[in-house]
């Protein structure tokens, strides 16, 4: 069941008709992702491509372009099967849009806190679902880290899940967040990252779903009225090369990229483990009315979720499994 890069490659070079010279070239790797520069992923692809170039002597580099420089995370996908793009740090979200198993992270409410999501994530089986990606999707998963634990923020009073009705509530682009507040009956608005603040700000959304750093750091609390904190999913990132860049990777480069990349996608998961408690208590000093909800408060949408999504993914019964297999 575990993963290692070994498996990934090997599933890959199966797949593909391309020949792999095996002598190693020296290479400028760009690397494309939608966060802003002094976000923890951020940092964190800058870490990975310093790292890079330290361990190849110089050999490799990598040009990182935040903030959505490269397109939206749907385009930075097309452009890593072609591979036009080398390398992405990426939603999982992104990422499950063509890879519906991948969905199942999203089950309200698996993770029990940020730390249970990061142990979660760091199981071997769920990185053995990143093996299809190859076949799947065009691109090779080498590793998860993680953003933090999901929140709402509304510009009104939000008290139950019926002040949710019908408010235009933005999500992340992807299908299990879409349907979560379907089945809530609210009007999710699929939207990116970068185009957040000011859909807020002037009420083109009544409301969003985010993580906690970005509504302290981005200060999306200034306009809003209702802080919820639900934590009610969790939200994982998949560092990506193209499977076609990695096809023509000597075995040296993959074992080195491959090795520093998990490594640095990794350290996301001890950065919220460590800071995402600490930002929710600086938004509930700001005075904004701040409510703290369970499961129940979403009433029948968890279990309609569930419903759905036994559907859709084939991992649902087993991440629950893994979930309560690293539950304290
Ligand atoms: C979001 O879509 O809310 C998001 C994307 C990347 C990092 C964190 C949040």
């Amino acid at each position: 069941m575990g993963l290692n890069w070994k498996t990934i490659a090997g599933a890959l070079v199966a797949a593909s008709a391309i020949a792999v010279s095996g002598a190693a070239s020296a290479k400028d790797f760009r690397l494309g992702l939608i966060t802003p520069p002094p976000h923890i992923w951020t940092q964190a692809a800058e870490a990975f491509g310093a790292e890079l170039a330290e361990k190849s002597g110089g050999e490799h580099s990598v040009t990182v372009f935040p903030a959505r420089q490269l397109g939206n995370e749907a385009e930075m996908l097309q452009q890593l099967q072609t591979g036009a793009l080398d390398m992405a740090f990426m939603t999982v979200a992104e990422v499950s849009n063509r890879a519906p198993d991948l969905g199942a992270f999203y089950a309200p409410f698996l993770a029990n806190d940020i730390d249970h999501a990061g142990r979660i994530l760091r199981t071997d089986g769920a990185k053995a679902l990143l093996e299809q990606l190859p076949q799947t999707v065009g691109v090779v998963g080498l590793g998860y880290g993680m953003a933090g634990l999901r929140q709402i923020v509304s510009r009104g009073e939000v008290n139950s899940a019926e002040d949710l009705a019908g408010l235009k509530l933005r999500i992340t682009p992807f299908e299990p967040i879409l349907d979560f507040y379907n089945a809530l009956g609210a009007a999710p608005t699929p939207m990116p990252l970068p185009s957040v603040y000011d859909a807020l700000a002037n009420g083109q959304v009544d409301a969003i779903d985010m993580d906690a750093e970005l509504i302290w750091v981005l200060k999306y609390y200034e306009h809003a009225d209702t802080v919820v904190q639900s934590n009610h999913m969790m939200f994982p990132m998949v560092g990506l090369v193209s499977a076609r860049v990695w096809a023509g990777l000597s075995a040296q480069d993959r074992t080195l990229i491959a090795e520093l990349m998990a490594k640095h996608v990794d350290s996301c998961i001890d950065s919220y483990v460590a800071k995402d408690r600490a930002w929710l208590e600086q938004i509930r000093g700001t005075g904004k009315t701040y409510v703290e909800v369970g499961p129940d408060f979403f009433g029948d949408a968890v279990a309609e979720w569930n419903a759905i999504w036994s559907e859709k993914s084939s991992a649902l019964d087993d991440l629950r499994q893994i979930a309560a297999d690293t539950a304290e």
